[in-house]
C-alpha cells in the first residue's frame, strides 16, 4: 500500500526519492508525490497514476535539493486526487504519512476552530496541521511532531520536513513500519528497506512510538516518553537483483521460476541441522512447542491458503488438533483461547494489519505461545512473536504470491515434523523419508515449472472464459482454492473452488460447456474419489483440464485434457501442485493483457483492514 522515502544529503536528494518511490510501486498505489527544502521554501509535486508521470513533472519545474520527502499513496480517506495525494504541506512543513488516524475528524473540527482551512479530504493533512499549531506555539521541528503524535488515534509512519529548519527531517511510528537508513554523510528514512537499498544496507528499525531526530551527519531515536533510546543497527540483505526484472517480463513470472531456488533457501537451514529441530524457531522454543495442545493458524489470502494446506499435515503428522482462521475474521469474533495451543501466524509481509491485530487479539486472550511464519526480516509480526521462521524466498515484488506460498508451505511443514518430533510421534525412519523428501524438493519444483510449454497451450482456452471452477481434495483442496486465487486477481476471470466431492451439492449446476473445470488430481488416496467426480462433470458437458501425475492413469478425451508432472512426490504433493496453477494464472492473465503485476484495485502489502 502507502510508500514513504525520504533523505538528507549533501548532493540532490530528488532521485534517490524518486528511484525509491519506483522501487516501492510494487505495493500498489494510486497517486505519488515529493517536497523538498529548497532554500526556505517547501516545494512539492504530486500527481495521480504513475511514479514516472510525477517524475517528468518534477524534473521539468526543476526540481533540486538535498532534503526531502516522498510518498506512494493508496487512496483510502478520499478520492485518488492530486490534492488528496502526499505529501500535505501547513506554512511550510511538509509530511508523508502510511496508515490511518482513527480521530481525524475531532483534530479537524479543533484545528479549524484554530483557523486551519483543509484542501484534501484526507486524515493525513490533518496531522501536517496539527504540527504545525505546536510549531506556532515555539516548539521545534521534533518537539513539535511528538506533540502531535500525542493527539493521535490510530496508525501512522511520518517524515516530516519543515522549511524553518531546513538541517533535519523528522521520522515517527506507530503501527506500521518505519525505518532510518544510515549512510555516510546522509540519511534516509523509508517505508520499507527496497527503497533506499541503493543507497545503504545500514538500518535502524524504529519501534512502537518512536521518533527519530536524523540529519546529515547525526540520527537520535526517541521513545515513546520522549526518552533518547539505542536501537540496533541492522545489515539488510535485500538484494538490488531480486528488486530489478532481469530477463523476465513480470516480476509474477520471475518469483514463479525462482521457486526453486526460494524452496531450496528455505530448506537450508533444517538440511544444514540433518534434522527436525526446535531451534530452527528460535531461542527456547523446544519449551513452547514441545507440549502444545494444538494449533491455531491466522493470516490472510494465499497466506491462509498455506495454512488450510498445513492443517491437514499438523493433523495427520503431529496429531494435534488445528483450526485456521482468516484473521480478520478471528480478530472480531469472541474465540475461545486454549493458552496451551499455540497461534501461529504466516505472512509474507509480515504487516498485514489484519493479521497483526489477530495476533494481538490472540495475544489479549491469553495465547502466550505465539509464532510467525513470515519472509521479510524484522517486521511487525514476527516481532510480535515469542518464535518465528523466516521464509527464504527474497523479495516478493508481484502483488500476486508465488514464491512466498511455496516456502511458507516448506515452513510450515518443518514446524509441522518439528512437533511431532517433541511429542515422539515422528520416528527416525519417517523423519529421514520426510528429511529426503525436502532435499528433492528444489528438483520437483523444477520438474513442475518445465510443464510450462503446455500449461501456455491451455491459457489460450481459458483466456475468453468469463468463469472458472477449481476442484480438489484433502490437501490438495487449499491448492485448488490457491488457483482460483490467483487466476481471478491477476486475469479477472471469476473463479471459485470447490471440494470435488462437494460438487454435487450445488456448483454442479454451473457447470455447461462455458465452465472451464480445473481438476488437481494427485496420485494419492482420493485420486480414485477425484475421479468420480470428474465423471459428474463430464457427464454435464463440462470442459476439465486436469492436473495429475504421471502415475496416474487418466484417459485424455475431446472433454477432458491432462497435464502430468513427471511423478508423484508423496507427502510434498501441493507444494508441487501450486505450481501449474501458478502458471495457468499468470499466461491466462498474459493473454488477457491485463497488467500481471499490479493488478487493478490490489496492493501488495495490505496495512489497512
Ligand atoms: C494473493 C495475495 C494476498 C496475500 C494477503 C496476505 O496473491 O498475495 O492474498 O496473501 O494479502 O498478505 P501477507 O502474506 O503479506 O500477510
Amino acid at each position: 500500500m502507502c510508500g514513504i522515502v525520504g533523505a538528507i544529503a549533501d548532493r540532490d536528494v530528488v532521485p534517490v526519492l524518486i528511484d525509491g518511490l519506483k522501487r516501492l510501486e510494487y505495493r500498489g498505489y494510486d497517486s505519488a508525490g515529493i517536497a523538498v527544502v529548497d532554500g526556505d521554501d517547501v516545494r512539492r509535486v504530486r500527481r495521480t497514476g504513475r511514479v514516472a508521470e510525477m517524475e517528468a513533472a518534477a524534473a521539468q519545474e526543476g526540481f533540486n535539493a538535498t532534503l526531502g520527502i516522498g510518498h506512494t499513496r493508496w487512496a483510502t480517506h478520499g478520492g485518488v486526487t492530486e490534492t488528496n495525494a502526499h505529501p500535505h504541506v501547513s506554512h511550510g512543513v511538509a509530511l508523508v504519512h502510511n496508515g490511518i488516524i482513527e480521530n481525524h475528524e475531532q483534530q479537524r473540527e479543533k484545528l479549524r476552530a484554530m483557523g486551519y482551512e483543509f484542501e484534501s479530504q484526507t486524515d493525513t493533512e490533518v496531522i501536517a496541521h496539527l504540527i504545525h499549531s505546536f510549531l506556532a506555539q515555539g516548539a521545534d521541528l521534533l518537539s513539535a511532531v511528538q506533540q502531535a503524535v500525542r493527539e493521535l488515534h490510530g496508525a501512522y509512519a511520518l517524515a516530516v520536513v519543515s522549511r524553518k529548519e531546513p538541517g533535519r527531517m523528522i521520522a515517527a511510528r506507530m503501527g506500521c513500519p518505519l525505518l532510518v537508513g544510515l549512510g555516510d554523510g546522509e540519511n534516509f528514512v523509508a517505508s520499507d528497506v527496497s527503497a533506499i537499498v541503493q543507497a545503504t544496507r545500514r538500518v535502524i528499525f524504529l519501534e512502537e512510538g518512536d521518533t527519530a531526530d536524523v540529519t546529515r551527519a547525526s540520527v537520535a531515536v526517541y521513545d515513546g516518553n520522549g526518552e533518547a533510546v539505542q536501537r540496533d543497527v541492522h545489515i539488510s540483505d535485500v538484494s538490488l537483483a531480486s528488486l530489478e526484472l532481469g530477463p523476465y517480463r513480470h516480476f509474477m513470472q520471475k518469483e514463479i521460476h525462482e521457486q526453486p531456488r526460494a524452496v531450496g533457501d528455505t530448506i537450508e537451514a533444517v538440511m544444514d541441522n540433518g534434522a527436525f529441530s526446535a531451534s530452527l524457531f528460535g531461542e527456547g522454543a523446544a519449551d513452547v512447542l514441545r507440549d502444545v495442545e494444538g494449533v491455531q493458524i491466522l493470516a490472510c489470502g494465499t497466506s491462509y491458503y498455506a495454512g488450510l494446506t498445513a492443517r491437514y499435515w499438523i493433523e495427520s503428522i503431529a496429531k494435534i488438533p488445528c483450526s485456521v482462521e482468516i484473521a480478520s475474521e478471528y480478530r472480531y469474533r469472541d474465540a475461545v483461547a486454549n493458552p496451551k495451543n499455540l497461534v501461529v501466524t504466516i505472512s509474507q509481509s509480515g504487516e498485514t494489519l489484519d493479521t497483526m491485530e489477530a495476533l494481538k487479539y490472540a495475544k489479549s486472550l491469553g495465547h502466550a505461545k505465539t509464532l510467525s511464519i513470515c519472509n521479510v526480516p524484522e517486521s511487525a509480526i514476527p516481532r510480535a512473536s515469542r518464535l518465528v521462521y523466516y521464509t527464504r524466498a527474497g523479495a516478493e515484488i508481484g502483488v500476486a504470491s508465488t514464491k512466498a506460498f511455496t516456502t511458507q508451505l516448506v515452513a510450515l511443514f518443518t514446524l509441522t515434523c518439528t512437533i511431532a518430533k517433541l511429542r515422539g510421534v515422528l520416528d527416525d525412519a519417517t523423519e529421514a523419508s520426510y528429511l529426503d523428501a525436502l532435499r528433492q524438493l528444489p528438483g520437483s519444483v523444477q520438474h513442475a515449472l518445465n510443464l510450462e510449454p503446455q500449461i501456455v497451450a491451455w491459457s489460450e482456452r481459458f483466456a475468453p472464459k468469463q468463469h472458472a471452477l477449481f476442484l480438489g481434495r484433502g490437501v490438495h483442496y487449499p491448492i485448488a482454492l490457491e488457483g482460483a486465487l490467483k487466476l481471478k486477481e491477476i486475469s479477472y476471470i471469476h473463479a471459485e473452488a470447490y471440494p470435488a466431492g462437494e460438487l454435487k451439492h450445488g456448483p454442479l449446476a454451473l457447470v455447461d460447456e462455458a465452465m472451464p473445470v480445473v481438476v488437481i488430481a494427485p496420485n494419492d488416496a482420493l485420486l480414485e474419489k477425484v475421479k468420480s467426480n470428474i465423471q459428474e462433470v463430464r457427464a454435464r458437458g463440462g470442459e476439465m483440464f486436469v492436473f495429475a501425475d504421471a502415475d496416474s492413469q487418466f484417459g485424455e478425451s475431446e472433454q477432458v485434457h491432462v497435464i502430468r508432472t513427471p511423478r508423484h512426490v508423496g507427502v510434498l504433493s501441493p507444494i508441487v501442485h501450486a505450481i501449474p496453477v501458478q502458471l495457468l494464472a499468470y499466461h491466462a492473465a498474459l493473454a488477457r493483457g491485463t497488467d500481471v503485476d499490479k493488478p487493478r484495485n490490489l496492493a501488495k502489502s495490505v496495512t489497512v483492514e
